[in-house]
């Protein structure tokens, strides 16, 4: 069989695919503790909702609707009118539901977004720029083109009690006529971090000045899921472009994206959708557009979501610092998401190495050096890291900790 160089690129054993891999292998054997992937917990009370809103749906023949219609390529109409009511109340936005599409995932939002951005445009190759690593291990590979992205080094700020910041090195950043996107997750993941609301200014500022949009990717952010852990604002402006999902609400099956964006970019959107898969899924639509006219949403984020995750977070900040019980271990502040991310100075072997040594012992996370696209070659300091959930039992997360003090005791 002869794939096309397009069939090639994407054939790749690429990152995500690796992590993706994980989390199945996780999923499926009992005996391997999965820290590695990126499911969200099974909070009692939200899979409750959950359970409670699709029986309703169902007997009132609204799931059986959406499961056999087709919406349009912008998404479930119903629901785009109530999340921009939604954003409206929430932080007076002023956006319609012209300003919205709907994708099947964030994930597949980027592939569309980082290919109408960035690439030949004309005479010129553009790039997607992300300003800080280390960034999301699903941006990596999804460009058409070859090297798509160039990215920036943090300033790392040390704090006391074993804990780091990463902060926008903006001396560094430079934004320029070959730029076509500036990308960045926030809070972001790996690293928990939640870009200040000054750098966002700041980003915003350049992005505007060079008419660039930037691309806020709110996977975890606020109104939801809101898991974030300290007071910022949220950001949004026409030429900011919010990326946001129900997967971490606890609904990753139904492969529901959401972005906010200018008109000029939902209409570029929607007509990528329907080319390439006629309209978005309507059934996480329908179930959180309930959520929403209960007015349930608001209240499972603030009540439930975010305590939740940030009760887990404390526990396992305490548990590794009590197993590992070594000061070159150091945490990145985790401000929101659902993961730490460690940083083992002076680590005599690489983070992949660590991440074989780790997998024989049955512990899953994923390697540092992961999280690094748009730079050439190794990065020393993402090879002295990796990234952990903190989503499973108490039980796991405790038998993965000491799993991850016994192997470093070796290694280190
Ligand atoms: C930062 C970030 N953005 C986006 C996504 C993808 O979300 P979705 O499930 O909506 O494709 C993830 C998934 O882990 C993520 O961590």
């Amino acid at each position: 069989m002869q794939f096309s160089d397009f069939g090639q690129r994407f054939n790749a054993y690429s990152g995500i695919t690796h992590l993706m891999d994980d989390l199945n292998q996780g999923l499926l054997q009992d005996d391997v503790v999965m820290l590695g992937g990126g499911n969200p917990a099974a909070i009692p009370q939200v899979l409750e909702t959950l359970q409670d809103t699709v029986s309703d749906l169902l007997q009132r023949g609204d799931l059986v609707k959406a499961l056999t219609n087709y919406d349009g390529p912008q998404g479930k109409q119903s629901f785009l009118e109530s999340l921009a009511d939604y954003f409206n109340e929430q932080f007076n936005w002023g956006i319609s539901a012209k300003n919205i599409a709907l994708t099947h995932g964030s994930q597949s939002a980027f592939f569309a977004l980082f290919n109408s951005f960035a690439g030949t445009t004309g005479k010129r190759k553009r790039h997607v720029l992300l300003p800080i690593t280390p960034e999301y291990i699903g941006y990596s590979d999804l460009g058409v083109e070859d090297e798509i992205f160039v990215s920036r080094n943090p300033q790392i700020e040390r704090l006391p009690d074993q804990f780091f910041k990463y902060h926008i090195d903006f001396d560094q950043l430079e934004i320029n006529a070959d730029t076509g996107l500036v990308c960045v997750s926030r809070p972001t993941n790996p690293s928990g971090n939640v870009l200040t609301d000054e750098e966002c200014a700041k980003l915003d500022r350049l992005a505007r000045q060079h008419q660039v949009p930037l691309l806020l990717d709110n996977a975890y952010g606020t109104p939801f899921p809101h898991i974030i852990f300290n007071d910022v604002n949220p950001f949004w402006n026409d030429n900011t472009i919010v990326c946001l999902s129900l997967s971490k609400l606890g609904l990753p099956g139904v492969r529901t994206g959401i972005v906010i964006a200018n008109q000029e970019v939902i209409t570029q959107l929607s007509n990528m959708t329907a080319i390439t898969s006629l309209a978005p899924g309507g059934v996480g639509p329908v179930v959180v557009n309930e959520l929403l006219r209960q007015g349930l949403l608001t209240q499972l984020c603030d009540d439930v979501i975010r305590p939740f995750y940030q009760a887990r977070c404390e526990l396992a900040v305490t548990w590794l610092k009590q197993a590992v019980n070594d000061e070159r271990l150091h945490i990145h502040l985790p401000e929101g998401a659902i993961f730490l991310w460690l940083w083992f100075e002076g680590l005599s072997i690489s983070s992949s190495e660590l991440y074989t040594k780790l997998k024989q012992q049955g512990l899953l996370v994923v390697p540092g050096h992961y999280f690094f696209p748009g730079q050439p070659g190794v990065n020393a300091h993402g090879e002295q890291c990796l990234r952990m959930n903190y989503v499973q039992s108490e039980n796991d997360l405790k038998k993965g900790i000491e799993i991850l003090a016994r192997t470093l005791k070796q290694y280190w």
